[in-house]
């Protein structure tokens, strides 16, 4: 059956819902007020990289499926369902997240609603807000708002096929009523076994948080041994391996390396400890903050290697290899890989950027870094070159060919990707985080 769905706010977690709501055969309005985003998509060009969304894309408008608005008209008024894509970044100056683009978008839609839509926020929030959604939207509507709350759990690199095959699907509802209209558009996906959540509504917005609090404590256990095995002689690749035999420990998400970054893992962590303090429990989640102090110590380790490789900084090249926060995407936002190149850069070091896609992305973020869209010319001169995020291009580099064309061959692997045996046969010096591998 196709439903008529809008879907608010088309950054990634909009775009992508946007277009795989088209391929589940419904037709979508997509509102988005930046104007330079709105005119990118509706020319079927992705204003970030996403591996398969493109195509997808293209696709969806070809269909006629996929319209766009600026802001809400007649059309997207019709809509039955209205999902709610905007974001909720980090509040400048302090750890909470901000709400405010959420609000704005429920007030601006409860001018437009219809009494038998069902409005479904997507977005991550504080345990709360969508009482304060309803109760505010209901206020501007003069009725009752059919408000759920049905959190996504798209990775970046993998968004479309983690939003058409999900591992669960939670939805988050005062009524029925909101349930069983959202059944209905998730129908092919509830076809295919897809495990299903019917949740009251603070438990739909906890499950997001808590899932990706969970992931942070994950990386950043192992990186806590790993600050121990470095110490001891140990090997936190090979720790990991070990306990991840366990099945009740397992072995994804325990990749030893220099840490988690993004636009969702750091701040969710954050703001989640912020939201229990105002409730009172902040206790209960202080653990968090230990979570994320040990994730940038992992970034302070880095450049303190590469203080003790090349003494002082002053004059020195450093070739950074991958900016993004992770492959298979150009997401800049509180990326590891920059952060460390930006740190080198105020210690003196002159450092060189080396990404297959996120270069453009970088220009306006930090001009200072130097950028390089071939990886030998890029690490040709360097005194030290560091792998900050594990593409594939590097995890396969030859490093006899590379260590033919370079000056010196020393490198940081921040991600534990590089075979190092290999680089070590041929000639390199390989410092890998949380080993104790570290001569060629
Ligand atoms: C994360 C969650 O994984 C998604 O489930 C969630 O939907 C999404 O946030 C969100 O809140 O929207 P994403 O930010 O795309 O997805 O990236 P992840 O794959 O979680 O990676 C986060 C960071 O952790 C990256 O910097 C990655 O390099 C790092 N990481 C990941 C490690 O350092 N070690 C690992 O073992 C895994």
């Amino acid at each position: 059956m196709t439903v008529k769905v809008s879907v608010i706010g088309l950054g990634y977690l909009g775009a992508t819902h946007a277009v795989a709501m088209v391929e589940l055969g419904h037709d979508v309005i997509g509102i988005e007020p930046d104007q330079i985003k709105l005119e990118s998509l509706r020319n079927g060009i992705l204003p970030f990289h996403e591996p398969g969304l493109g195509s997808a894309l293209t696709r969806a408008i070809a269909s006629g499926r996929l319209k766009f608005s600026s802001s809400h008209n007649q059309e997207s008024a019709a809509a039955e369902i209205h999902f709610i894509c905007v974001g909720t970044p980090q509040k400048p100056g302090s750890a909470a997240a901000d709400t405010s683009y959420v609000m704005a978008a429920a007030k601006d839609l409860a001018k437009w609603v219809s009494k038998t839509a069902v409005v479904a926020g997507k977005s991550t929030v504080p345990v709360g807000t969508a009482k304060l959604l309803r109760d505010s939207m209901s206020e501007i509507a003069g009725f009752n708002i059919h408000l759920a709350w049905n959190p996504e759990f798209l990775r970046e690199g993998t968004a479309l096929e983690d939003s058409l095959r999900p591992d669960r699907l939670v939805i988050g509802a005062w009524e029925e009523y909101s349930v069983e209209r959202l059944k209905a558009v998730y129908k092919p996906i509830l076809d295919l076994g897809t495990p299903f959540l019917a949740l009251d509504v603070p438990t739909a917005e906890l499950v997001k948080v808590a899932a990706n609090a969970f992931l942070a404590t994950k990386i950043s256990f192992i990186n806590a041994m790993a600050e121990v095995a470095e110490v001891s002689g140990g090997d936190a690749v090979a720790l990991a391996k070990a306990i991840g035999y366990d099945e009740r420990i397992g072995n994804k998400f325990l990749r030893t390396g220099i840490g988690f970054g993004g636009g969702c893992l750091p701040k969710d962590i954050r703001g989640f400890v912020a939201r229990a303090e105002e409730l009172g429990v902040g206790s209960a989640v202080e653990f968090l903050r230990h979570i994320d102090a040990i994730n940038l110590r992992r970034r302070d380790k880095v450049v303190e290697l590469a203080k003790v490789e090349l003494g002082n900084l002053h004059g020195k090249r450093i070739t950074m290899l991958g900016i993004s926060f992770k492959p298979d995407s150009d997401d800049l936002r509180d990326s590891p890989a920059l952060e460390i190149s930006q740190r080198l850069t105020a210690a003196g070091a002159t450092v060189t950027v080396h990404d297959p896609v996120s270069l453009d992305a970088l220009s306006s973020r930090s001009p200072e870094l130097n950028r390089e869209g071939d990886l030998v010319e890029a690490m040709r001169e360097a005194d030290l070159t560091i792998l900050g995020t594990e593409w594939k291009l590097y995890r396969e580099a030859d490093p006899h060919l590379l260590g033919s064309l370079v000056a010196t061959k020393t490198v940081i692997d921040g991600r534990n990707v590089l075979d190092v045996p290999a680089w070590q046969k041929a000639g390199w010096k390989v410092i890998a985080l949380g080993r104790s591998i570290v001569n060629g």
